[in-house]
């Protein structure tokens, strides 16, 4: 072994381990080691490595032909990595330092040269916004697919009359489609969210070297560029320490979630038989292992129990962040775990809405008898008598008193007949029974965000029109976008 090489096989030492005479307990290295979660980020690392190496050469930092051999020892341990034969090693803590010394066996001290300029603040900082990026853009794509199943079946159900509720009680009748676009519109801002998120992480920290810069000649922009972020930190203490950006992601990821719990929670509510409005295929329910009748919805009742998971990523991700002085701080080790969780999470729940809501099969007959039920005609009855003169207070109180008559004669309003309706207000006359009628009322609700059968389906066909706009702009950005490290990548042993 050459006396500079910082990785002799036997006793290790550390990278850092000039200062150091004593070898490090093993309970504290087993503390403090990341590198059995880090891994995951070994794509990202050697991607910025890779590209760190090329601009020390642009630069001169490096010598000819050093940033070739660099580079074929990373692109080797990659290979490695991906058919699960690189020997990961506790002692060599994370993700950045076991590469390095995987390096060092392969090319030996020059693999040193690597961490010039650079510092592993920089570089995990570079590492996870570099991932985070990828896999806010799988979510994304999801979240587009399980948008294009609901705006599907909105289109589906835009004739389809169910009872529109609040306090979980029969309000005004409404469309299935206009409750599932509800659901759209949720998961259109959940998606924009998303975006904003993109935006803010698309900044590239390397350079900030461990808080203060370096006096190396380096070239942030050619790093930039070879890593296809838009922007350079413009602070290199900041850059090193901001975290910022995996709580947006969690933030963005609870409202998400919290979305999908909704839906969930719709879901199980109307697959009770009380409810029967929509049916779920077998095979993704199971039975009880003691009352044979039971068919049960345990997806969506999983996706609404994994929403708490994902709150408390984000409130640990804004406790970890809190009162940490400038610069970096080990503390910062504690963002990983809570964000692959996370990605894991919501990943998982999209796919599972994506596949399920497609086969939902609603139950039409069901959806429009108990549309029916709970007089939620009554608002007719009394905007009919606003038409005739009255104000509405008064109008609002005569429908109560019709109402609360038919309840006790166990008919509907119509049913009351003209006779029976009069003696609760001279105004009504026969025309007032066609706009008794459900469907009428359902397609009078003809304006912007209204609950009218052609509303609905004008709703529906503009989200798929911007969804196949938008996943036109996808594609067309993902092809031309340098740095991603995932393009036909084989699946990770590490992840
Ligand atoms: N494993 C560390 C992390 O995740 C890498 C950075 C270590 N930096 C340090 N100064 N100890 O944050």
């Amino acid at each position: 072994m050459s006396p500079e090489d910082p990785f002799p096989k036997k006793p290790l030492k550390k990278p850092w381990g000039g200062r150091f005479s004593d070898a490090a307990d093993p309970r504290a290295e087993s503390f403090g080691a990341s590198v059995g979660f880090d891994s995951r980020l070994y794509r990202q690392d050697i991607t910025a490595s890779v590209a760190h190496a090329r601009m020390l050469a642009e630069t001169g930092i490096l010598r000819p032909g050093e940033c070739e051999r660099i580079v074929a020892g990373l692109e080797e341990i990659r290979a490695e990595i991906e058919q699960g034969r690189f020997a990961w090693r506790e002692e060599l803590e994370d993700v950045h330092m076991n590469i390095e010394a995987g390096l060092a066996e392969r090319i030996g001290a020059l693999a040193g040269k690597l961490h010039t300029a650079r510092s592993r603040n920089d570089q995990v900082a570079t590492d996870l916004r570099l991932y985070l990026r990828e896999e806010t853009r799988r979510i994304e794509e999801l979240l587009r697919r399980l948008m294009a199943a609901v705006a599907e079946r909105a289109g589906d159900e835009a004739d389809t009359l169910m009872p529109g509720m609040t306090h979980l009680q029969a309000a005004q009748p409404v469309t299935c489609g206009h409750h599932l676009m509800a659901w759209y519109e949720m998961l259109a801002r959940d998606r924009g969210r998303l975006l904003d998120c993109l935006a803010r992480l698309d900044v590239l920290p390397l350079g900030a070297a461990a808080l203060a810069g370096t006096g190396f000649p380096i070239d942030r922009q050619r790093c930039a560029e070879l890593l296809g972020f838009r922007q350079v930190a413009r602070n290199s203490m900041d850059a090193v320490s901001d975290r910022d950006f995996c709580v947006e992601f969690a933030a963005a990821c609870s409202l998400l979630m919290a979305h999908l719990s909704r839906f969930s929670e719709e879901i199980v509510l109307w697959m009770s038989p009380p409810f029967g409005f929509v049916e779920l295929p077998e095979r993704y329910c199971t039975g009880s292992s003691i009352m044979p009748q039971k068919k049960n919805p345990d997806l969506p009742e999983l996706v609404r129990g994994k929403t708490g998971r994902v709150y408390g990523h984000l409130v640990a991700l804004l406790t970890l962040i809190k009162a940490q002085p400038l610069a970096y701080n080990r503390d910062n080790q504690e963002d990983k775990e809570p964000v692959f969780d996370i990605v894991d999470t919501v990943r998982d729940c999209l796919r599972v809405y994506a596949d399920l809501v497609p086969a939902l099969r609603f139950r039409r007959e069901r959806m429009r008898e108990a549309a029916a039920a709970g007089y939620p005609e009554a608002t007719e009855l009394a905007d009919y008598l606003v038409g005739k003169g009255m104000p509405f207070r008064a109008a609002h109180a005569a429908a109560g008193r019709a109402v609360r008559e038919a309840m006790a004669q166990g008919k509907t309003l119509a049913g009351m007949g003209l006779a029976g309706l009069r003696q609760f207000s001279e105004h009504i006359a026969e025309d007032l029974f066609p706009r008794l009628d459900l469907e009428r009322i359902v397609t009078s609700r003809d304006h912007i965000g209204g609950t009218a059968p052609a509303r609905v389906r004008e709703a529906a066909r503009r989200a798929r029109a911007f969804l196949a706009a938008a996943a036109e702009e996808a594609n067309g950005a993902a092809a031309d976008a340098p740095g991603d490290t995932d393009k036909g990548a084989p699946k990770s042993a590490a992840e």
